[in-house]
């Protein structure tokens, strides 16, 4: 069993919808700085996280913000030359999710793994033995999206508070969201 535990981070609207012709369908500051700063943050300041995101998750990103900085970037894809020649050098591209956690198990510098989407890859994560912890930033609205969050098993994954994470409502303009942290009810944590 490899020692990499997945956390997936997301935000759903009251659909469960993540995205909408590619893109997010909301706009939310703050919201982007919780994801920034989670992602981001180490225990262990020589090291480093790494995302793992789908290849339209990284074609959504916008030029001037991808790699994600600080963060070591996995894409996965079916057509891993294509995306790779495509790619900046540092970004590593691999055809699955169990490809990504091997070559993270042989980074000694990677201090957390974060499921960055978006439906496909966090479906894959969600049905990983390896996943641990799924933080859902959970907006109080309705948005069209065409693209979803896979069902959370609740015998297998319970809603905690966590230090750090604020539990009161959110609110950005129109907006209110709850950020909430499901963990695995039977776990070891990996690392
Ligand atoms: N609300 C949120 O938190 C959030 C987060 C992320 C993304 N999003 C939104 O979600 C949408 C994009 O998500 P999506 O579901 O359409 O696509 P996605 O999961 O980002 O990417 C799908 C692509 O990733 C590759 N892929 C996925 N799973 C794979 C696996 N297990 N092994 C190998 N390759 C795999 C395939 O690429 P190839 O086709 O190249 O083979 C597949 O077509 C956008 O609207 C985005 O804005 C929202």
């Amino acid at each position: 069993m490899s020692k990499v535990s997945l956390n997936i981070i997301a935000a759903t609207c009251q659909n469960m919808g993540i995205g909408a012709n590619g893109t997010l369908p909301w706009r939310l500051k703050k919201e982007m700085v919780h994801f920034y700063s989670m992602t981001t943050k180490v225990k262990d300041s020589t090291k480093i996280n790494a995302v793992i995101m789908g290849r339209k998750t990284w074609d959504s990103i916008p030029g001037k913000y991808r790699p994600l900085n600080n963060r070591v970037n996995i894409v996965l894809t079916r057509q891993v030359d294509t995306v790779k020649k495509e790619a900046p050098n540092d970004v590593v591209v691999l055809p699955g999710l169990d490809e990504a956690i091997s070559y993270i198990n042989g980074q000694e510098d990677i201090e957390s793994t974060w499921v960055i989407g978006g439906s496909f890859v966090y479906k894959a994560a969600m049905e990983h033995p390896n996943l641990y912890k799924i933080y859902l930033t959970e907006i109080q609205k309705t948005f069209k999206c065409d693209t979803f969050f896979p069902n959370i098993d609740k015998q297998l994954f319970q809603l905690v508070d966590e230090e750090g994470i604020q539990k009161d409502r959110q609110t950005e303009g129109d907006i209110d969201y709850y950020f909430r942290v499901y963990k695995r009810k039977v776990s070891e944590e990996f690392c």
